[in-house]
């Protein structure tokens, strides 16, 4: 059985079998999430997010998962690599921290020029 995995903000679906990690379904897709430990549960780099309604679209999360996890779980925060399509889905990639910091900075500097015009 096959499913649809949509990844937001990209907005690419791609199709994939029932059962198949998010993390190789983005490598499939050419979307990039990072990771240091090849998806053992080992670097937590891999998180993305599903919205509430989303969340009975992955197979549950394992003993693993949950403890790694803790709280972040409730927020609808999985391990790509832990986390098992179980129907069509729809997975936020959480934005790169670094270029996270690039944007906050370069907004910061835009709104300071523009009340300088004021
Ligand atoms: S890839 Fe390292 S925890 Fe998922």
């Amino acid at each position: 059985m096959n499913h649809n995995v949509t990844f937001m903000p990209q907005g690419k679906t791609i199709t994939v079998r029932h059962g198949v990690s998010i993390l190789e379904a983005a490598r499939k897709a050419g979307i990039h999430i990072a990771t240091r430990c090849g998806g053992k549960m080992g670097c937590l780099m891999c998180k993305v997010t599903l919205p509430e309604e989303q969340q009975k679209n992955l197979l549950p999360p394992k003993e693993g998962e949950r403890r790694k996890l803790g709280s972040l779980l409730e927020k609808g925060t999985r391990l790509s690599c832990q986390s098992m399509v179980q129907h069509d889905v729809i997975v936020l990639i959480p934005e790169d921290p670094l270029k996270a910091a690039v944007r906050k900075q370069l907004e910061a500097a835009r709104n300071r020029d523009n009340e300088d015009f004021i």
